[in-house]
C-alpha cells in the first residue's frame, strides 16, 4: 500500500514517474485514511475511464458499500443528497439521458457567444489589479473571481449574492479534505438557495440563463426533475469553478516563473490557444478526481482489482506517461498535446470543456496585453501548492504588475 510522499503535492510528477517504472495500477492509502486504486499509465487510465464495468454508482451492482465507506471519511457523506442527481454521479443509461438534456446548453455557438461577456468582466478585474499599490494575489484578485463571476452569471445568480456562492463553493469544492459539518451546512443553504432561484424563474417565466435552459431542456416527453436541475447547477458551480481558477493561476505561473517565455508570448499572442492546451497537459488542474469504484473484478494492465473498490485515475501522471508524450516534464507550447487526458476520456468527457478554454484564451490573451510587464513578486520555489489530491492549483500568486522603478 502507498502512501503520498510529503513533496507530493509541491511537484507530484517524480512520485508518478516512480509508480509507473513499477507498474500502472497501484493501490494507496489517502492522509484522509481513503484506500483507492492508482491507475498512473496514459493507455491504463484511458482503459479504465472507458470500462463500463468501473462506475461512478457503486450501487447499481455488487459495488454496494463502497462509496459510503470512502465517503464518511471524505466528507463526500455530508453533501446534502439532494445534490448528488447529477452527471458526475450517474452512469449509463441514466447518465446518457441526463447528458442529452444538458448539453445543448454547453454547444459551441452558446459558448463563443459568451465571449463578449467573458472579455468584459475579465477587463474589469484587470482594471482593478491596476489601482493596486505594492504586489496583488493574482489567484484572489483574478484567477478565482472569473470563472466564479462567469458561471454565476450563465446560472442567473444576482450579482448580489455572488459572494455567498464564493464561499459556499469554498467550502465544497475541496471534497477530500473539507469539514464534514461545513460541508453539510453550505450544500443545505445551496439547496435552498437554488429552490428559491428555480421557483422565481417558474414564476417569471424563463430567462437567457443556463438554470431557465435546464428547467425547459427537454427530450420527447422527458424533462430534468427538479433534483436533477438543482444538483446539475451545483455540479456546473463545482467543476466549472475552482478547475478553470487553476488553469488561469498555473499557466500564469509557468508564464512568470520563466519571464523570456512571457515575453515571447506577448509578441506572439496567437500561440496562447496552444499554449494553454499544453497546459493542460503539463500542469492539469484536475490531479487525481475521477473516482469510480469497480462493480465486478476488473483487469486492468495485469492487475486485478477486486469489486467494490475506489478507483483514483491519475490524469497528471498519465499527461506524463513517456510512453505517450517525448520529454514529458518538459513544457513545450510546440509540441502535439493531441489526446491528453486534463478534460478525462470517454462518456464523461468535461461537458464545460469549450467554456473552460474560452475563458483561460481570453484571461491569458488580455494579461498579456493589459501588464506586458507583470512579474513574480516572490521567488517562484517559495508559491505554495494547494493540498488536494482532487485539484491541482497554487494558494497565492503574487505579482507586481509594473515594471520596478
Ligand atoms: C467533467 C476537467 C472546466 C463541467 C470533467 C472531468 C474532468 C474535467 C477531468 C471528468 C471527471 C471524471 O471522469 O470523473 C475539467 C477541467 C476544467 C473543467 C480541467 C478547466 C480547465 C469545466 C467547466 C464546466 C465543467 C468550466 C462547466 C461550466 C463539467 C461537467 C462534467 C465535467 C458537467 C461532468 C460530465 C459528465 O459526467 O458527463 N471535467 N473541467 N468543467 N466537467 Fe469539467
Amino acid at each position: 500500500m502507498r502512501q503520498l510522499p510529503p513533496e507530493f503535492f509541491r511537484t507530484p510528477y517524480a512520485f508518478y514517474e516512480q509508480l509507473r517504472a513499477q507498474g500502472p495500477v497501484h493501490q494507496i492509502q489517502l492522509r484522509t485514511g481513503v484506500r483507492a486504486w492508482l491507475i498512473v499509465d496514459y493507455d491504463a487510465a484511458r482503459e479504465a475511464l472507458r470500462n463500463p464495468t468501473i462506475r461512478k454508482d457503486p450501487h447499481t451492482d455488487t459495488g454496494a458499500g463502497a462509496r459510503r465507506e470512502g465517503a464518511g471519511e471524505s466528507g463526500v457523506g455530508a453533501v446534502n443528497a439532494r445534490l448528488s442527481y447529477h452527471l458526475l454521479n450517474t452512469d449509463p443509461p441514466h447518465h446518457a439521458r441526463l447528458r442529452k438534456l444538458v448539453t445543448p446548453a454547453f454547444a459551441p455557438a452558446r459558448i463563443e457567444a459568451l465571449t463578449p461577456r467573458v472579455t468584459a468582466i475579465t477587463d474589469e478585474l484587470l482594471d482593478r489589479l491596476a489601482a493596486a499599490e505594492g504586489p496583488v494575489d493574482l489567484m484572489d484578485e483574478f484567477a478565482f473571481p472569473l470563472p466564479i463571476t462567469v458561471i454565476c452569471e450563465m446560472l442567473g445568480v444576482p450579482a448580489a449574492d455572488r459572494e455567498q456562492f464564493k464561499e459556499w463553493s469554498a467550502v465544497v469544492s475541496d471534497i477530500t479534505l473539507a469539514d464534514p459539518a461545513r460541508m453539510r451546512v453550505a450544500t443545505d443553504a445551496i439547496v435552498a438557495y437554488f429552490e428559491d432561484l428555480l421557483a422565481r424563474c417558474r414564476a417569471e417565466g424563463p430567462g437567457a440563463d443556463l438554470l431557465s435552459d435546464l428547467l425547459t431542456a427537454s427530450e420527447a416527453d422527458d424533462r430534468l426533475t427538479d433534483d436533477e436541475i438543482i444538483s446539475m447547477a451545483f455540479l456546473i458551480l463545482i467543476a466549472g469553478h475552482e478547475t478553470t481558477v487553476n488553469l488561469i493561476g498555473n499557466t500564469m505561473l509557468t508564464l512568470l516563473a520563466d519571464p523570456p517565455k512571457y515575453a515571447a508570448l506577448r509578441e506572439n499572442p496567437e500561440q496562447v490557444p496552444a499554449l494553454i492546451e499544453e497546459m493542460l497537459r503539463f500542469e492539469g488542474p484536475v490531479n487525481m478526481a475521477t473516482l469510480r469504484y469497480t462493480t465486478v473484478p476488473t483487469v486492468i494492465g495485469e492487475t486485478e482489482i477486486p469489486a467494490g473498490e475506489l478507483v483514483l485515475v491519475a490524469l497528471g501522471s498519465a499527461n506524463h506517461d513517456e510512453k505517450r508524450f517525448d520529454a514529458p516534464d518538459a513544457f513545450d507550447a510546440d509540441r502535439n498535446t493531441n489526446g491528453h487526458l486534463a478534460f478525462g476520456h470517454g462518456i464523461h468527457y468535461c461537458l464545460g470543456a469549450g467554456l473552460a478554454r474560452l475563458e483561460a484564451r481570453i484571461a491569458i490573451s488580455r494579461l498579456l496585453e493589459r501588464y506586458p510587464d507583470m512579474r513574480l513578486a516572490v521567488d517562484a520555489d517559495d508559491i505554495l501548492w494547494r493540498e488536494s489530491v482532487l485539484f491541482r492549483g497554487v494558494l497565492d500568486l503574487p505579482v507586481e504588475t509594473t515594471k520596478s522603478p
